[in-house]
């Protein structure tokens, strides 16, 4: 399989050669479900792409925060010069936003960007899966649920993928694209063409719980947690540690803080379930500041202060 250059704007084309000969597939529009910070980040990145997007969320005030979100970066794009006024016009244009998941319709792949827990995004993808067309790829911004678990919530299994990308999304080179047990090849080829058009870099994982990013990222960051409630330093000094010892772009709290603290929370749940051991116990300190709703940059409070 070989990824294709783009023939037209707003086309994403993988030409597969199958026993049928080569034949183009074409990824002409998607459909986000969920415009938080993934779902906005994840919406900005196609449009600039030159992709149709249509955003879906049932909260109103999601869809207004998520183009809030994206105007900022525009604007602060455009006062670097890195982007024309014109440019931004034309992936502003390309966005659609809905309140209704029948909006997915008539997508090509359907990207669901939902909060991080089993049950939620079970619920959205199969609600998507009874609406989407029925050749339409299903990919999950899971960052630590089995994409195999959650395939079985549709009829399509084959066409389900993991397409993780990372936040600031407009920003992170990556995504690990998460193959599931029944993730047909086809699928996989198309999903990692699709993302070399967004001038990402796809790295193919498989299918083991926190796969490899927050296997690896997040027993770091439940350690700098422990840290700081064992009292071995205080947040500062933890997070300079890391910074310039390390060269980390950020110290581990604040990371946790610009991930979310319920979303950290989650997925060491998921790893200490699903590879039942210990060693990812969640800090109790962790616990604690979710229960108190302190979440990190999104309620304006997590290890540090966020104002504005
Ligand atoms: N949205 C869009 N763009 C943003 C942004 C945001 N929230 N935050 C920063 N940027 C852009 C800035 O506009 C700037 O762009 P230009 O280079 O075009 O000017 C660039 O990023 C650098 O920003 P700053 O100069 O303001 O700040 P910085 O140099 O300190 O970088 C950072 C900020 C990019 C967030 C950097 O600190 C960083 O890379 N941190 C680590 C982030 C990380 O590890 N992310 C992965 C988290 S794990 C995850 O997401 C997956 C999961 O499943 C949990």
């Amino acid at each position: 399989m070989r990824a294709g250059q783009p023939e037209e704007e707003g086309k994403i084309f993988v030409e597969a050669e199958g026993r049928e000969g080569t034949k183009r597939q074409l990824i002409e529009r998607v459909a986000i479900v969920g415009a938080g910070t993934m779902g906005s980040g994840i919406a900005q990145v196609f449009a600039e792409a030159g992709v149709a997007v249509t955003l879906v969320d049932a909260a109103p005030t999601a869809l207004q925060w998520a183009m809030a979100a994206m105007e900022r970066n525009w604007s602060r794009s455009v006062e670097k010069s890195k982007r024309t006024p014109a440019e931004v016009d034309s992936a502003r244009s390309r966005i659609a936003l809905a309140h209704d998941i029948a909006a997915v319709g008539e997508a090509d792949m359907v990207i669901e960007a939902v909060f991080e827990d089993v049950a939620t995004k079970q619920g959205v993808l199969r609600d998507v899966d009874r609406v989407a067309a029925p050749e339409a790829l299903l990919a999950t911004n899971t960052s630590s649920i089995s994409i195999t678990q959650l395939a079985a919530a549709t009829e399509r299994p084959g066409r389900v993928i993991g397409m993780h990308f990372f936040n600031p999304v407009p920003v992170m080179p990556l995504v690990e694209v998460v193959r599931g047990l029944l993730t047909q090849a086809e699928t996989v080829a198309r999903v990692l063409a699709c993302v070399t058009r967004l001038g990402k870099t796809p790295v193919e994982v498989h299918d083991f719980p926190g796969f490899v990013s927050n296997r690896v990222l997040l027993p770091m960051i439940n350690e700098a947690i422990f840290c700081l409630q064992e009292g071995v330093a205080d947040k500062d000094a933890i997070d300079a540690v890391m910074r310039l010892g390390m060269a980390h772009p950020m110290g581990p709290l604040a990371l946790a803080d610009l991930i979310g603290l319920d979303v950290c929370l989650n997925i060491l749940d998921v790893l200490q379930r699903e590879l039942g051991e210990d060693k990812y116990r969640p800090a109790p300190l962790l616990r604690k500041m979710v229960a108190a709703g302190k979440l990190g940059r999104k309620s304006g409070e997590g290890f540090f202060l966020y104002e504005g």
